[in-house]
């Protein structure tokens, strides 16, 4: 491990961009390094930020962010650590926005910051689809002409010890020197975490009720029709297929409709790693999130233990209300907390050679 963070020797400080409410600053602490500021402009992240991180939380766009408020954070120290997972619904394949209409200033201003602070190392993640845009290739011959080297790869977190099936491109870049991923845990489909061994022990729960013991074991109401759809849906991976023609919905029937029939209103594989997690994985028309057998969507904890949330962390004030839709945005957006540690174990890795 690198020799820092809670014992006062600031070798090393990590700056999490875009962080969210803290799956990447979560992994990075979990790995021993002290991460010293989150920024994101979504202020309602920044309790469930800072409740499970030792870190700040600074609400901000990043179209704002100075170069020296980043500098003061990093304090002089040895080596300077920058992340940051920018916004991927732009180039997230279900976006139908033109590209024209696409904004791509997020990652210009990141590269931006890079050049201003020059940290040793850089790591991005973000959708795989972001690599057939220019500004990939741009962010990268930037970083090469500034004089990093730089590896990336689209990977498949349930290679990873994730129990998800989340593909997403991650790059390293480092002024010290060749810096890469390091190799798969779980390549091996017998070894991968499956939604058995994530959510089969958790206790039982009807659509639109809340667990006693846990606030985020709630699942979303479904209306009547949902209801029946959901019943009709064979376990264990059954899908529309199995419905009969008054439940198809009308857009289905229709040739454009026809590709997403097997992606929507499907019940999750018992044996098989879970679907990706997204902004909107509890609602069962919005991919595979139906629960592979009781007759719901996928609950808030569910999909939490799905990005290997610790079932400990806070998304938020316990005090407050809870909006549900915040609380499945927080976790659809962010890093698997596992991810963010396989990226923390390769700049370990690789920074062990120069302390
Ligand atoms: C993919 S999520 C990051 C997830 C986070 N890294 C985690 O692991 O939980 C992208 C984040 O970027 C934030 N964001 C979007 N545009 C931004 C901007 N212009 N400046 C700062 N943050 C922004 C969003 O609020 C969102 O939390």
């Amino acid at each position: 491990m690198p020799k820092i963070t809670k014992n006062g020797k600031n070798d090393i400080k990590v700056i999490d961009l875009f962080c969210g409410i803290g799956g990447l600053t979560h992994g990075f602490q979990k790995e021993g390094f002290n991460v010293v500021a989150g920024i994101d402009n979504d202020g309602s992240c920044k309790y469930g930020y800072e409740a499970n991180n030792d870190a700040i939380f600074i609400e901000k766009p990043i179209e704002e962010v100075s170069k020296d408020e980043l500098l003061e954070k990093y304090d002089n120290c040895k080596y300077k650590v920058l992340v940051g997972c920018a916004p991927c619904q732009p180039y997230s394949r279900l976006n139908l926005k033109k590209d024209t209409e696409k904004d791509f200033s997020p990652i210009e201003k990141f590269a931006k910051l890079i050049n201003e602070i020059r940290p040793e190392i850089v790591s991005m993640e973000n959708v795989r689809g972001l690599k057939k845009y220019p500004v990939f290739q741009e962010f990268i011959d930037n970083l090469k002409s500034q004089g990093y080297k730089v590896s990336f790869d689209v990977i498949d977190t349930s290679d990873y010890g994730v129990p998800q099936k989340r593909m997403r491109l991650v790059l390293l870049a480092s002024l010290l020197g060749e810096i890469k991923l390091i190799d798969k845990t779980t390549e091996d489909p017998k070894k991968k975490k499956t939604v058995r061994d994530v959510i089969s022990k958790l206790p039982k729960i009807k659509d639109g009720e809340i667990s006693k013991n846990d606030i985020y074991h709630r699942s979303r109401k479904l209306n009547p029709l949902n209801k029946k759809r959901i019943k009709a849906t064979k376990h264990n991976g059954g899908g529309t297929n199995d419905w009969s023609e008054e439940l198809v919905l009308e857009c289905h029937k229709k040739d454009s409709g026809k590709t997403y029939k097997g992606t929507v209103y499907g019940r999750m594989r018992w044996d098989e790693p879970a679907p990706t997690m997204t902004t909107q994985c509890i609602g069962i028309g919005n991919g595979r999130y139906g629960h592979p057998e009781q007759d719901r969507a996928i609950s808030l904890r569910e999909a939490a233990l799905f990005q290997t949330f610790p079932k400990t962390y806070k998304f938020v004030d316990p005090k407050k209300d809870m909006k549900v839709g915040d609380v499945a945005k927080f976790i659809g957006n962010a890093v698997p907390v596992k991810l963010g540690q396989v990226i923390a174990k390769s700049i370990n890795n690789h920074l062990q050679q120069f302390i």
